[in-house]
This record gives structure tokens, sequence and C-alpha cells, in this order.
């Protein structure tokens, strides 16, 4: 480890993100009543430029007035490159109650961008008399987004979360893709007439990941749009998961499970990480730093990664 300690990420469950267009208060207590960790209600681009005001009203409103029980709730503000998110900031501190916990930064592109809300948040925290510190999250949908992972991973200590935009971001690329994450078409190995299909958001995540755990800031993957299609949601959360991010959105109901099962340490995973920390202690035990589990090597850094996997399962069943 270096001097500098890897800080504690936010300890608290992330495991699905339900979004929800401002501008469709009806689906509000269906999405409260979800199975999702966090809801985000949007006021970017679910929400057309005409009905703007109108979706900051209706979350205002369902902030104060619908059961979100446990859940942590989040708003997605505008861009900072258009003209309403300002507005969004103030109205939602201003009028909305003390139940609202994160405002989302839709395609960041510096720290700075960070900052600016932070700096605007702070003032009306304290010019409404706020008591809770209000939590940032972040889209990283951009190339330059990409390009400053780790400043913008490292720009406010209100910041908890770093999700990646599949749509936005092959966009912003010049990708050649209309489809929202998962398998691409044109990406794949080929070998004696055979296609291998690779990973093309892999870089992108593994650079999300390396930024947000540097910094203490939970790695998430977000929308995956083809919400029919189970096995590829299944999938592209998977290979999420095993690099390190802690959770998926869900554009629709149906996605909430499937992120939840694959973000969920199974009684397998959790039983066999036990048993390497017991097999570790009985090492200690008798003076040895390594050990034999199963045939295979383990050490001391099978420790911290056994605890990854308890810790996790801990905090989800607590
Ligand atoms: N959260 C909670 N419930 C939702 C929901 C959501 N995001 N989207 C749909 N539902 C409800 C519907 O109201 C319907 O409920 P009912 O069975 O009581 O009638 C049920 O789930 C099935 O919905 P379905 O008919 O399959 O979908 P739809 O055509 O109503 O809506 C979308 C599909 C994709 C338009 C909608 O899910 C949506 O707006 N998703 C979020 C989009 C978004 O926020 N994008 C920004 C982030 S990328
Ligand atoms: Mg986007």
């Amino acid at each position: 480890m270096s001097f500098r300690v890897q800080p504690a990420p936010p300890a608290r469950p992330n495991r699905c993100q339900l979004f929800g267009p401002g501008s469709r208060p009806a689906i509000f207590e269906k999405m409260a009543a979800s199975a999702a960790d966090v809801i985000n209600l949007d006021l970017e681009d679910s929400v057309a430029p005409g009905d703007k005001a109108e979706a900051r009203a209706n979350i205002i409103a369902a902030i104060n007035d619908v059961d979100w029980g446990n859940k942590t709730l989040s708003v997605r503000i505008n861009g900072l490159d258009t003209p309403y998110w300002y507005r969004d900031v103030v109205e939602l501190l201003e009028r909305a109650g003390e139940r609202l916990d994160l405002l989302m930064i839709p395609k960041v592109g510096c720290g700075a961008d960070v900052y600016a809300v932070d700096a605007l948040v702070s003032a009306v925290e304290a010019a409404a008399g706020r008591t809770k510190r209000i939590g940032l999250e972040v889209i990283i949908e951009t190339a330059a987004g990409i390009a400053h992972a780790e400043e913008i991973a490292a720009a406010s200590p209100r910041l908890q979360a770093m999700s990646l935009g599949a749509a936005d971001f092959a966009a912003s690329m010049g990708m050649q893709t209309t489809g929202i994450g998962g398998t691409q078409e044109g990406y794949y190995m080929h070998r004696e007439g055979q296609r291998y299909w690779a990973d093309p958001w892999h870089w992108a995540q593994a650079k999300i990941v390396a930024a947000c755990r540097t910094h203490g800031v939970l790695p998430v993957d977000g929308p995956f749009g083809d919400f029919s299609d189970e096995d590829g949601f299944r999938a592209q959360a998977l290979r999420s998961a095993t690099l390190g991010m802690v959770g998926k959105w869900a554009i629709h109901p149906k996605q909430v499970a499937l992120a939840n099962e694959v973000f969920t340490p199974t009684e397998a995973a959790v039983a066999e990480a036990r048993e390497i920390l017991a097999a570790m202690e009985q090492a200690e035990r008798e003076g040895q730093g390594a050990a034999v589990y199963k045939g295979r090597l383990v050490d001391l850094a099978s420790i911290r990664q056994a605890q990854v996997i308890v810790k996790q399962a801990g905090m989800i069943g607590g």
C-alpha cells in the first residue's frame, strides 16, 4: 500500500439505480415501491425542453410527498451547457424537503464542473438553512469526462458515485453504434472463420473504477437500452461487477431484479470468502503467510479479496 491509504467509498448499497422521467409523475410511486437501492428522478434527457419547469415541480412535490422508504433519493439535473441547470439546483434545494440525498450531474467534463455545482449547492444550502448536506454523483459520458475521470473523482468531498453513460459516451467518442451498452456488432476478433466478441466499454469502465477507488467514490455501470434482452443485460452487468463496479442503472422496472441479482454476492461466493479467511487465520496461527485452499494458493492478498465480498454482503444484508 502507498503511504496514502485508499479511502473507503460511501457504505451504502448501490446495486441498482432506477430512472424515471420527472415529467411522468404517475410512475413515481411505482419507483418508490421497487427493489432498487437508488432512485434517480430525471430532469435531463428524458424530459423535453418544454416540460422542464413542470418536471421540476413534479419532482419537488414527490420528494416531499412520496414515501421513499430507505432508498437513496437522487435527482439528475440538466447539464452545465444548458440554461436549466442552475434553476434545477436552486429550486430543488430551496423547495424540496430534507429527504433528497443526491444531485446527479450529467456530462461532466472536468473537475471544475463539479466544483461549480458544489459552490452553488453550498450557497443555496446555507441560505435555505438546510441541515442535511446534499451529496453529488456524476455521469462520465463524454470524451472529456473519460479523459479527466481521475480529476473529476477528486473534485468534491460531496461526490459519492460515478456512472458510465454508454449512449452519450459513444456519441461523444464518435463510436459507430446506436446501441446503449452491451455487445457491439463491429467489435470482434477474427480467427479461422470464427468471430470472438470483445467488449468496447472495457477500458472506460476500468478507468472509471481506478479513478473511483483512488478517491473513495462508488463506480457504477450506466444504462443498458434493450430492456427486452435479459441475457445481454446480465452479461454486461457481470462484466461490470467483475471489474469492480458496484451496481448498474435500470431504465425499465424489468431490469431491477437483474441488477440486484448480479451485484449481490451469491451465498456460495460469501461462503468461499469466509473459508478463505478461516484458512488464512489458521495459516497465521501456524506462522505462515501463505496457505493452500482447495488446491490453490491463498496469501495476504487473498484476505483483502475475500474481505471485499464479505463486506459487500454484510452491507447489503445490514
Ligand atoms: N419506473 C417504474 N415503473 C415504470 C417505469 C420506471 N422507469 N417505466 C415504466 N414503468 C411501469 C409502467 O407504468 C407500467 O406499469 P403498470 O404495469 O402499472 O401499467 C409497467 O412499469 C410496465 O411498463 P411498460 O409499458 O413496459 O413501459 P412504458 O412503455 O410505460 O415505458 C420507458 C417504457 C422506457 C419509456 C420507461 O420505462 C421509462 O421512461 N424509463 C426511464 C427512462 C429514463 O429515465 N431515461 C433517462 C435515463 S437513461
Ligand atoms: Mg446521457
